[in-house]
């Protein structure tokens, strides 16, 4: 697939590691500027230079999308450095603990939803005016394939998930007519270091066979999606959830 994305400025977040690092390859790889935001600095400039070595061009930014502040300077400096902001994808996210409800603990809920959830609203509420100033734009949530199904001992992550989903739908409804498309994305479970750093191997292997196809989704095969929802050859999609799960939600 190849799509045209030069004289666009693109912000990632989450965008040091997993889906985001490559959602960001491909961004620029089609010809983006993209901003990178992300905690995790020294995998930031990684990320960074490969894409300069590559010639494209990545900028780097240290955000913590739930902190308000954070993404409105984010945002910001997007703008300052490119002079718009025409895409954005909001990818930071976190797994959190893995407990029964009745017995979750009270202090790992809130940072889920802070950074799964909120962010994803703050990235909604500082990008959208720009994107609306810029005549339109772009924009693509991470939620997953617990947007729309349940997942025992994730009850944090399930419920902000599926309040990308439905924020995703309003923010859609309520910018389409100035030109600003907004999407979710569902990935069934992706090989990257959110997974290997909660997970053991038989763990992995167990979740890799409750797909149909039988194994772990690659970060590309998310990207290609985000990159597709964020073209113009999407100009007619918003408001919608679309699946990238192996077959997962279809059993
Ligand atoms: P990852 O752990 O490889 O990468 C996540 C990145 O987000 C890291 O670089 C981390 O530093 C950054 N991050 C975390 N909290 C942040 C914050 N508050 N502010 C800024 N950056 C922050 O994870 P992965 O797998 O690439 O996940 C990306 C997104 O995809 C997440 O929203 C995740 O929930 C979602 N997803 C992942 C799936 C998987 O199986 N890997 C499946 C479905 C959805």
């Amino acid at each position: 697939m190849k799509f045209d994305f030069n004289e666009k400025t693109a912000i990632v977040t989450g965008a040091a590691s997993g889906i985001g690092a490559a959602i960001a390859h491909d961004l620029a790889r089609f010809g983006a500027k993209v901003v990178l935001a992300d905690m995790d600095e020294a995998g930031m400039s990684k990320v960074a230079d490969e894409i300069g070595a590559t010639g494209g061009i990545a900028l780097t930014q240290t955000t913590d999308t739930s902190v308000a502040a954070d993404v409105e300077g984010l945002v910001a400096f997007a703008v300052a450095q490119t002079g718009a902001l025409h895409l954005l994808v909001n990818n930071a996210g976190i797994g959190g603990p893995a407990n029964l409800v009745g017995e979750y603990p009270l202090d790992g809920w809130q940072p889920v939803i802070d950074v799964n959830l909120t962010g994803v609203f703050h990235g909604l509420r500082y990008g959208i005016p720009e994107m609306v100033k810029a005549g339109g734009g772009a924009i693509v949530n991470m939620a997953s394939i617990l947007g729309s199904v349940g997942f025992a001992t994730a009850g944090a992550y399930v419920a902000a998930k599926h309040g990308v989903v439905g924020l995703t739908k309003v923010a859609a409804m309520e910018y389409a007519k100035a030109g600003v498309r907004v999407n979710a994305i569902g990935p069934g479970f992706i090989a990257t270091p959110l997974l290997e750093k909660n997970l053991d191997e038989a763990a992995l292997e167990g979740i890799a066979a409750s797909h149909p196809v039988g194994r772990l989704g690659e970060t590309t095969e998310v990207s290609a999606l985000t990159c597709f929802l964020l073209s113009d050859q999407a100009s007619f999609i918003t408001g919608s959830y679309h699946l990238v799960d192996g077959g997962y939600t279809a059993q």
